[in-house]
């Protein structure tokens, strides 16, 4: 086996044709940064943050954390009319009460994954909030528990806590490039999932500024604010700055294994079958996802495609614990010694983002867009509550063989454990006991915007997900708001939503926790200031 199949299934990173022309409003540059220098102390600072259209830094600032190439800069796409990239919460403030004076819409950017672009993309004048700068990072060793702050990375995350030690760890996704501004604010899951929950389980406090242009932290914000930022979205209620998380303790050495079985064969088809029964009992130390993909395979010259799975696991112990129990719990999967490697936590980090081994841990400070991948995506969720029957899932597996220009791929991702404890409404993310995996959708292509391109990736994953329909979870369907799919209760893309709408996304995301969450916006933003293409709307509806 070699250390390249463990490349994580998303790649590093993602982007959506909306083409809005700006209206050119009322809006005028000057009354605007006067406003803005009237509400800070030091105004010295001004110019080293504020990016008009006319900056020669716009466009690369703009560009830097574009993470879908479907949104690439083209004079099509959207741009805002300013970037704000604030050093501290003044700032912040600052650029809410301007914006709401002068009646522009606030795009909040951390680390730009946004699968359809709603961090940088506005159908209406807007000013883009980029946290770049604001991302130090404090370990409390001791205590197990850090401030990091909304414009940090995960790589920067994972970092500088195996720098204070390497026990300790943090439950969220791979991908080192990911914003935690986002990411802990929709949920975000990783390989610690099913010993320790999502990110958003593991919060502690955090700092926002409001509407009104407060900063509040957890005590000021009340329980209800608290609870809504942890899983709901935390882009329909203010800007967060910072996030206090729960460090959890990792071992020193974790054991990998990621093995790849051909998947025309019969017994690999029942292999990925029978996974479905057991992947969410096991032993909660043990994580064993299933990617599917196509290949092709060259004999005597002879180019065909092929289907292959992926077993990738992560077992948070050594070696010798790990095979009596995949021996107990999988054996058909015939996991032996040659396929297990120990390392520590950071250096699996470092392996599924590609870099090769003994590249040193602080290779994930990088906050560089990593290039050579495919970067256009498409991504979509389900959430499966009963096995699939084998012959549906083969009929699934086909479709990747259509998908002639790109690279699509399923992913199964195991729940259970530690998600089935946490009740539903918990935080507003709500699916838990009753889901076996989570089963995700995803195509990337090369053709940077290419429309034809696009429409043919777009017809390939909304068949394959109406194809789905009748084996995954219904009334309603499950999605995943990190995964944020504009397809459900589609809209008019005019930066208004219909109540209808937003509850169609609404319980997809959150099931009933909508309601709570509807009861928050109404109280904390009733003029709904803070709102995207699927912002929670307050109550009356505007
Ligand atoms: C390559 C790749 C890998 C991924 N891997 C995983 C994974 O392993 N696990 C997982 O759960 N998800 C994963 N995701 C999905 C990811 O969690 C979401 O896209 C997440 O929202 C990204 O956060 P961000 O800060 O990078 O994105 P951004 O685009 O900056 O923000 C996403 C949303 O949050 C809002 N927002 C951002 N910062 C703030 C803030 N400070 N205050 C309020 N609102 C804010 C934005 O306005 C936007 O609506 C992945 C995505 C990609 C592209
Ligand atoms: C905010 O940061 C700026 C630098 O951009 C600095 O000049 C200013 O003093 C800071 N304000 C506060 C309140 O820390
Ligand atoms: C004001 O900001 C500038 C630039 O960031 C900084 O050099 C200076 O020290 C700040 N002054 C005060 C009083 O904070
Ligand atoms: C944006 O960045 C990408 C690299 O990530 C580059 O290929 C592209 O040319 C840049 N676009 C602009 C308009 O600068
Ligand atoms: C297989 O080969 C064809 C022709 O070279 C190529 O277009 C396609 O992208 C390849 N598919 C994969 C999954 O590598
Ligand atoms: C396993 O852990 C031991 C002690 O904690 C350490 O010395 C060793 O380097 C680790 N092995 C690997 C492969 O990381
Ligand atoms: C876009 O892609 C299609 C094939 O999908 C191709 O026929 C067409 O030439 C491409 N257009 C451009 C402008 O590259």
């Amino acid at each position: 086996m070699k250390y390249s199949e463990f490349y994580s299934f998303f790649p590093c990173f993602i982007a959506f044709l909306i083409s809005f022309s700006l209206a050119a409003s009322a809006y005028n540059h000057e009354h605007f940064l006067h406003c803005f220098s009237l509400h800070l102390s030091n105004t010295s600072s001004i110019s080293n943050i504020i990016y008009t259209q006319n900056n020669p830094s716009y466009v690369s600032i703009l560009n830097s954390t574009i993470m879908n190439s479907r949104f690439a800069i083209s004079s099509s796409t959207s741009k805002p009319l300013i970037i704000i990239t604030p050093f501290n919460a003044s700032e912040v403030e600052a650029t809410v009460v301007c914006s709401k004076k002068y009646g522009l819409q606030i795009r909040t950017r951390s680390g730009g994954h946004d699968s359809e672009g709603l961090s940088y993309l506005s159908p209406v004048p807007y000013v883009i909030i980029d946290l770049r700068n604001v991302r130090s990072i404090e370990v409390d060793v001791a205590e197990k528990t850090a401030w990091v702050q909304a414009g940090a990375t995960l790589g920067e995350v994972y970092f500088r806590i195996y720098e204070k030690s390497s026990t300790l760890g943090f439950p969220a996704g791979l991908c080192y490039t990911v914003g935690v501004g986002g990411h802990f604010s929709g949920g975000g899951y990783g390989i610690l999932l099913r010993k320790y929950g999502l990110a958003a389980d593991n919060i502690l406090d955090a700092h926002i500024v409001d509407a009104k242009g407060r900063i509040l932290d957890r005590k000021s914000m009340g329980e209800d604010l608290f609870w809504a930022i942890r899983g709901g979205g935390a882009v329909s209620f203010g800007v967060v700055l910072a996030w206090k998380i729960r460090l959890v303790p990792v071992p020193s050495n974790i054991t990998v294994f990621s093995v790849v079985r051909d998947l025309e064969k019969p017994e690999t088809k029942k292999l990925v079958h029978q996974w479905q029964y057991v992947a969410d009992k096991f032993h909660e130390d043990l994580l064993l996802s299933v990617r599917i993909q196509a290949a092709n395979s060259t004999t005597k010259g002879n180019t065909k495609p092929l289907l292959q799975a992926f077993f990738n696991s992560v077992f948070l112990g050594r070696v010798e614990k790990l095979l009596p129990l995949m021996q107990k719990s999988f054996p058909k999967l015939r996991i032996v010694k040659g396929d297990c490697f120990e390392m520590s936590w950071i250096q699996y980090i470092l392996l599924v983002n590609g870099f090769s081994l003994g590249t040193p841990p602080n290779a994930l400070l990088d906050r560089s867009k990593p290039q050579g991948r495919p970067m256009s995506f498409i991504a979509k969720a389900d959430y499966i509550e009963e096995p699939i029957p084998e012959d549906v899932l083969e009929k699934l597996w086909k479709r990747l063989y259509e998908e002639k220009v790109g690279i699509a791929s399923f992913q199964l991702f195991p729940y259970g454990a530690k998600m089935s404890e946490i009740p539903e409404s918990q935080i507003p993310f709500p699916h838990r006991a009753g889901n076996l995996y989570e089963f995700t959708y995803l195509v990337r292509w090369n053709e940077d915007g290419n429309v034809t391109a696009t429409e043919r990736h777009w017809d390939w994953i909304r068949n394959a997900y109406a194809y789905m329909t009748p084996f995954v979870s219904i009334n309603p369907r499950g999605a995943y708001l990190n995964y944020r799919d504009l397809d459900l209760g589609r809209n008019n893309n005019k930066g208004t939503v219909s109540y209808a709408q937003a509850s169609a996304w609404g319980r997809s995301y959150f099931k009933d926790n909508f309601d709570r969450l509807v009861h928050v916006k109404t109280k904390v933003d009733p003029t709904n200031f803070f709102r995207n293409e699927q912002s929670i709307p307050p109550l009356p509806l505007r």
